[in-house]
C-alpha cells in the first residue's frame, strides 16, 4: 500500500509545545524524489573516488541512511556530534563538540550531510574543523537551508530545499528530541 503523510500532526498535550499543530511541508515522496536527485549528482560527482560521508548528529542520520543507500559508488561513513539548539526551538549562538569523527580525514574527500542549515554556525564550525586535518576536498551536502537566514561565506555543494524561517520536524529533525521518525517534513503553523 502506499504511504500516504497525514496532512496534519498533534504534539500530545503531555509533550513540551503539547496540542501545537504541525502542517504538512515536504511529502516523504518529495523528499525521496530529492535524495534520489542528490545522490545521482554525489555518484556523478565522485564516480572512481571513495569519499567519507560525515553525518552530523543527531538531524541528520535518516537522510544520510537514504542518501547512501542511493549512491552508487564506494564510500565510506563516520559520525560527529554537535549541538547548537539547546531544546528550544531558536539558536543559542554557540556550537560544542559532543562527539568527535573516528576516520583519518587527511588526504580524503569528504562529504559532510546535514539535514538542515539554520544559522549556519554549525556549518562553519565543521568547516573550520576539518580543514585542519588536511583533507583533499570538503563537500557540504545539506537536505534543507534556510537561505534567508544563514550567513555562510562559502556556498554550499549540494541543497534539497531552501525554506523560509519556519520551525520544521520530522525526517530527523526534532521537537525536544521527539518526531524525528516522520517520514515526511513538517512545519509549526504560522500565526
Ligand atoms: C540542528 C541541525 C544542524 C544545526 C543547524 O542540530 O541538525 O546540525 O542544528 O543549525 P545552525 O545552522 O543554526 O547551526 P541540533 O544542534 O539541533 O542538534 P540535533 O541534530 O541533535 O537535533
Amino acid at each position: 500500500m502506499a504511504h500516504v503523510d497525514p496532512p496534519k500532526v498533534t504534539i500530545p498535550a503531555s509533550s513540551k509545545f503539547g496540542g501545537e499543530t504541525l502542517e504538512l511541508y515536504l511529502s516523504s515522496e518529495q523528499i525521496q524524489q530529492k535524495v534520489k536527485e542528490i545522490a545521482g549528482r554525489i555518484s556523478e560527482h565522485y564516480r572512481d573516488k571513495c569519499p567519507i560521508m560525515i553525518g552530523v548528529l543527531n538531524g541528520s542520520f535518516v537522510f544520510m541512511a537514504d542518501l547512501v543507500r542511493a549512491l552508487d559508488i564506494e564510500f565510506e561513513v563516520d559520525f560527529i556530534k554537535l549541538s547548537s539548539y539547546g531544546s528550544e526551538t531558536a539558536s543559542t549562538g554557540t556550537v560544542r563538540l559532543l562527539k568527535d569523527i573516528s576516520a583519518d580525514i587527511t588526504g580524503r574527500d569528504v562529504i559532510v550531510v546535514e539535514d538542515i542549515v539554520d544559522t549556519g554556525l554549525t556549518i562553519k564550525f565543521l568547516r573550520n574543523r576539518l580543514q585542519e586535518a588536511s583533507p583533499t576536498s570538503v563537500t557540504f551536502v545539506s537536505l534543507l537551508l534556510k537561505d534567508e537566514i544563514a550567513k555562510l561565506d562559502f556556498p554550499l555543494d549540494y541543497v534539497g530545499f531552501n525554506i523560509p524561517n519556519r520551525f520544521v520536524v520530522g525526517y530527523g529533525l526534532d521537537v525536544d528530541q521527539k518526531f524525528r521518525g516522520l517520514t515526511a517534513i513538517y512545519a509549526f503553523k504560522e500565526n
